[in-house]
Formats: structure tokens, sequence, C-alpha cells
């Protein structure tokens, strides 16, 4: 038995003062350091630094580890010219991002209080280096192809993946899952054949949606800037579905939405009301030039807050995008909103990964993150604030009650 005090703990009942936590691999009792020590008379004690926060390790939803090599390569701005580059530059990006390059980026994550996060994985080439991070890894396997001539071939590599995953090494904490590109990329058939698959294994189940108006434009119209898009690499002007078509397929089975930024309001209660989430990639979002989600309408449903991949994004810090999610969403009381983003990023992601963490809770598992802040803080309602605007990184990290920061 080991026992953690800090100054602060975040808890499903706000942040509790001068409080410490008995834990093995998982949280055994809350209450205070005298009690603690005294119930557990052999349990190793450890004072965090003054002014620490103790959270549950943060997590982010979503990721693509496989372009991690990217930095300039990328065109940013429109959506549509950094689709074109990142079909021109696929081979070179994925050539270069070697294992050694993804084991980075998992650091950078684990180095931002990260303990879980969803892999997005095109080719399974992050595999190996997922068995091996210390995160927990939701390896989200994604399925691509809305040319039914490639169907088959397509929809037999996308179960190769499956099963690679499905046999990790014995330590690993890889949770195998299911990821559909997005609704123009994937034909219906292949679609409802994962979605079986899916509920078959009750595997979880992820698709970005709606994150730009040229999608918008395709599948309501098929028109747009992805017109001469499908018709120079596809040799089709017709979508392989409807906006309407792609979200009933989810009808009966909670998944996770990512993007979402041009959905109207009615179709993000529909999604809410069907029992699914969003995942809000603010700065993914900035760089694509693909506008602003509108939060106010999930503040009360669950959404996370996610990196998406460094083929979008300049860092995988969560703090560095809970930033620029404070920024984004400017017409919201900064306080509140801060708040809200640490509950995103801790107790609703893990309710939508369906993993037992992300709560400070007797029975989850013993997964930390420790943010020390410069100073104590003046008011008790500002600490989330606080904690996004003061740390680059945390000061230590526990994942199933082993010390990895
Ligand atoms: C496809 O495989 O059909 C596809 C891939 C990327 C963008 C659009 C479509
Ligand atoms: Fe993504």
């Amino acid at each position: 038995m080991k026992i953690i005090i800090a100054d602060f703990i975040y808890t499903p009942d706000g942040f509790i003062k001068n409080q410490a936590i008995a834990f093995n691999d998982t949280i055994v009792a809350i209450d205070t350091p005298e009690a603690l020590q005294t119930r557990y008379k052999d349990a190793k004690t450890h004072h965090t630094e003054a002014n620490s926060v103790l959270y549950p390790g943060f997590i982010n939803t979503h990721v693509h580890l496989e372009f991690s090599a990217n930095k300039t390569a990328l065109q940013y701005g429109s959506f549509m010219p950094w689709l074109h580059s990142v079909i021109e530059q696929r081979d070179t990006l994925l050539a270069s991002c070697d294992n050694a390059t993804m084991k980075q980026a998992c650091e950078s994550m684990l180095r931002s209080g990260i303990t879980t996060f969803g892999a997005i994985s095109s080719f399974g080439t992050e595999l190996e280096v997922c068995e091996q991070t210390p995160q927990r890894v939701v390896f989200f396997n994604e399925l691509i192809g809305s040319n039914a001539a490639y169907a088959d071939m397509l929809y037999g590599d996308f179960t190769q993946r499956l099963e690679a995953s499905m046999h990790c090494v014995k330590n690993s904490r890889i949770t195998p899952a299911i990821a559909i590109h997005s609704p123009y990329s994937v034909h219906p058939v292949l679609l409802h054949k994962a979605i079986g698959l899916a509920k078959q294994h009750t595997l979880q189940l992820s698709a970005h949606f709606l994150e730009s108006q040229a999608e918008r434009d395709w599948l309501e119209k098929g028109e747009g800037e992805f017109k001469p898009f499908f018709e120079k690499f596809f040799n089709t002007s017709t979508p392989v579905t409807t906006i309407e078509e792609f979200i009933h397929a989810f009808d009966t089975y909670p998944t996770h939405f990512t993007h979402c930024v041009q959905a109207s309001k009615e179709e993000l209660e529909y999604l809410i009301n069907k029992g699914h989430s969003v995942a809000h990639c603010p700065r993914s979002n900035r760089y694509l030039g693909v506008g602003r989600l509108a939060i106010e309408h999930l503040l009360d449903a669950k959404f996370s807050v996610a990196t998406d991949g460094l083929s979008s994004n300049d860092s995988l810090n969560l703090f560095d995008e809970l930033r620029a999610a404070l920024m984004l969403h400017h017409q919201a009381p900064i306080d509140k909103l801060a708040t809200r983003l640490i509950h995103a990023v801790t107790s609703d992601a893990a309710d939508i990964l369906r993993l037992n963490c992300g709560k400070i809770a007797v029975g989850k598992n013993a997964d930390f993150a420790v943010v020390t802040l410069p100073e104590t803080p003046k008011r008790e309602e500002e600490i989330a604030l606080w904690t996004i605007l003061q740390t680059k990184e945390v000061s230590e990290v526990y994942i199933e009650g082993e010390k990895y920061v």
C-alpha cells in the first residue's frame, strides 16, 4: 500500500484540501493523511510538493501517432489543401515516422500528464510502440474506403489489423477498438460490417464527423471542394452516403465522434440523445481552418478535448490543447470553462472510453497526474484555470499505482 498527500485533490465532488489517497494498483481509500497512516501502518507515504494538485491521469481520446514526423510538410490553413498535402506527403511522412519518433510522442504525452490515449491507427505501424508505452491505449483500427471495388480487400486488411491488436503482449494496456475514417471515405457496406463487428465484440467505436464545410457540401449536395477531389482520385462525382444515413447507422451503439465542427445544433443534440460523445480538437480545427465547434451545446453532455495527430497540430501536450480551447471559446466565463474542460479530459473521457480511470474515487485505477502550481491559489474556484494556464508539464505521473514521471 502507498499513500500520497497533496494540498488539493480533484474529486468528482470538486477540489478537496489536505487529504490523501491510499492506493495499490487501484484507489483504496481517501481520507486525512493521519487517518490513512493509522489505518495502513506499513504504507509508504509520499508528500507531493507544496501547491500541488492531484488529478486523475489525463486522457487524450484522439491522436494519430503514425503522423508524428510531420513538422512543416503538411499545408495548414484550409481543409482541402491540407488533405491534398496529406496524399502528396503521406509516403514520406510515414517512412520517416519510426518507432523512436512515436515513442518520443508517447513520452511527451506522458510528461503532460496523459496516462491514457486513444490511438487512431490507419496502418497498425504504431502497435509495437503502444504495446511498450506505459499508458493505457485504446487502439482504434481505422477503416477507410469509399470505392466498392476495393471493399473486400480493405475490409480484409482492416480485420487483420484489428486481430493483431487483439493479441498484444501480456502486460500492455491496450484495448482493441474500431475507427471509421469518415462519412465521405467509407462505403456504407463497409460501415455496416464494421459497426456489426463492434457490436459483436463490444469494441469501442469512433468516427471523424463533419470536420469541414467541404464535407458538408459534399454529403448534402455532391458539390463543393470535394467534387474535384473525388473526380480526380476516385473517378466519381457522387457521395456514398448522406449525413442522416451515416448518423443513423450508429443509432444503437454509442460512438465517439471527432470534430463535429460543422454539425448543426440539432445534429449535436441528436448525437447526445443517442448516447454518443464528441472529441473536440480546437487546435486541429484552427490549423485546418474548419471553424469552431459550438461547445456551448455540449456542456451538459459528454465530450473530450483531444490533440488529434501531429499531422494537424504542433504538440501532443494536453495543456497546450486546453489553453487553445480557453482562447477559442472566448465568450465563455473563463474559470467555469476551465473547470468544465478538466472534467472533459478526466471523468468524461474515461466514461467515453469505458475505462475504470479518470476519477479520484475508491475502486478506480490508481492513475494520477500531479500538477504543481507556482504559488497557492487565492481562490479555489480558479484552481482548474491556473492548472491550465500555468502547466507545461506535470511533476509526477502514476499509472496503475506505478510511478513513471
Ligand atoms: C477513400 O478511400 O475513399 C478516401 C480516402 C481519403 C479521402 C477520401 C476518400
Ligand atoms: Fe483525427
